[in-house]
């Protein structure tokens, strides 16, 4: 480590920042910096558009004299001591207003206890040394960098290490986070630390689902996101997830294919609330079957990294509840107590207060709670069951055809689909159809108009409202009348 700075330097501040840091800055004197990636990326002289301001004594109220003088909206969160403040002038970047505080771990993987505390202890509990930077912004001593570790150090060393031995151990995902940063600046990651990262990939499997994807989908939001999930991979990262998480050799250029995607839809489907971290997640598992990862594997880890999905019960009720059972004691013996066949190459996990059943022989995936047994449903796996229907959308289909087999996909498979350059003009027309204007077609009649064309309410209803709105979509019945028409004709044949 070269020695700890403290110091004036030659720092290009552009406005807005300049100006509003001088605001800050007359108002609480002292008492205030600014701190982590902002100081670090002005220091790189990069963009960074998250303002963290880090107060000795109390965040909030700073927070709110800031409101009172740029107006706009500020939102407070007491529990953290954190406030966020988005001036009226839209010209204005928005600022987080964070209390300084100590942090002390007292397991691994879980939350720090925090208490407040000065800009040193502030500083000494962050992740990196390139992180643990501040900024004095009171008006005599503007510009001048707190470093307290070496940041700038390692800043103009290209280095990324941690100021501890047992931070990786303290809080695992900072392993996400050193990799994230190597790949994001070109930084080679300390070999000492390397060291460390091996030594807490462990205690990667204590973390909670929400915090590993948080980190992956920061991940998913960098350009290099394919090479950054690489080193994740060359780690061991991925596989003390799930063993069978593989990146596909194909998700560089599905990457790029996202990115499209993403644009496009913003284009093309304004109206639609497209998730663009879906269709990243799902070029993550892979487009096709072949080289992706096998869909009870995505079952597992929209469950595990709690991605959307649902949980759709196939089997048991409480009665089933072994009356010994306890949640942490769950055995295969007790599964198989409940009437579960288990093969011997089954994995069983316990998560979100639920046990996952992993079969890699029957390579299925469930989730067994209480004596009940679920099977998990998830749009995430969709893409790769798109991939393996397209061939039917041939020159000769219909519209109705079109609408059927496309029908029950998520948008963002599609935005992938038709983006993707590999599939063919007739594939690209019969979804560019449905996208924008097959999906958007009402049903010409309702269940009401048949009952008032003398119909019983009953099951045939369906098929009947289902021929009616095949024969609209391909152009046959264009009125409520040639509606009538059709359906008197085909009850009278009836
Ligand atoms: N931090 C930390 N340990 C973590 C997460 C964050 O010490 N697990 C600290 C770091 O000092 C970091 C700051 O909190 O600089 C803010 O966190 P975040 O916004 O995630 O990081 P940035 O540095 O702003 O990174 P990025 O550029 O990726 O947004």
């Amino acid at each position: 480590m070269s020695t700890p700075y403290s110091g004036k330097m030659e720092l290009h501040i552009p406005e807005p920042l300049l100006t509003t840091l001088q605001e800050i800055g007359n108002i609480a004197g002292e008492n205030a910096y600014l701190v982590g990636g902002s100081v670090r990326d002005l220091l790189l002289e990069r963009e960074n558009l998250d303002i963290d301001i880090v107060v000795v004594g109390d965040g909030i109220q700073l927070a709110k004299e800031m409101h009172r003088v740029w107006k706009g909206k500020i939102q407070v969160h007491h529990q953290f001591g954190t406030a966020s403040v988005t001036p009226e002038n839209p010209d204005k970047p928005k600022v987080d207003f964070v209390t300084a505080r100590c942090e002390t771990y007292n397991k691994s993987g879980t939350l720090p206890k925090v208490v407040p505390g000065s800009i040193t202890d502030d500083l000494h509990r962050r992740d990196f040394t390139i992180n643990a930077l501040a900024m004095q912004i009171d008006t005599s001593n503007f510009g001048t960098i707190i470093d307290k570790v070496s940041g700038i150090g390692d800043l103009r060393s290209r280095t990324i290490q941690v100021l501890h031995d047992k931070s990786y151990t303290d809080d695992p995902t900072r392993i996400f986070r050193a990799i994230r940063y190597a790949c994001r600046y070109s930084f080679n990651i300390a070999e000492s630390d390397c060291n460390l990262i091996n030594d807490a990939i462990p205690y990667l499997s204590d973390i909670s689902g929400e915090r590993i994807r948080n980190e992956i989908d920061r991940v998913l939001l960098e350009p290099n996101a394919p090479k950054i999930l690489n080193e994740l991979a060359k780690f061991g990262i991925l596989s003390v997830i799930s063993p069978h998480w593989k990146i596909p050799p194909s998700f560089p250029e599905d990457f790029q294919l996202a990115q499209k995607a993403i644009s496009w839809s913003s284009q093309s489907l304004e109206n639609d609330s497209i998730c663009s971290n879906m269709i990243l997640w799902m070029t993550l598992f892979g487009r096709h079957e072949k080289q992706g990862i096998p869909t009870y594997i995505i079952e597992y880890l929209c469950f595990r990294l709690v991605l959307e999905h649902k949980l759709v019960k196939f089997f048991g009720d409480s009665k089933h509840r072994p009356s010994t059972f306890s949640s942490k004691e769950l055995t295969k013996i007790q599964i198989t107590n409940v009437g579960i066949d288990l093969s011997e190459n089954v994995l069983l996990e316990h998560h979100n207060g639920k046990w996952c059943i992993i079969d890699y022989e029957k390579k299925k995936t469930i989730v067994y709670e209480e004596g009940i047994m679920y099977k998990i449903r998830s749009p995430f796996t969709t893409l790769q069951c798109l991939y393996s229907v397209l061939d039917s959308l041939n020159a000769t289909i219909t519209s109705s055809e079109i609408y059927r087999i496309l029908k029950p996909y998520p948008l963002e498979a599609l935005v992938l689909s038709i983006s993707d350059p590999n599939i063919s003009k007739i594939q690209y027309d019969n979804i560019n159809e449905f996208l924008l204007t097959l999906r958007f077609i009402q049903p010409i009649i309702s269940g009401n108009d048949l009952i008032e064309w003398g119909e019983k309410p009953g099951k045939n209803f369906e098929s009947i409202l289902k021929t009616i709105f095949s024969e609209q979509l391909d152009g046959n019945i264009r009125s409520k009348s040639e509606a009538y028409s059709y359906f008197k004709q085909k009850t009278d044949i009836g």
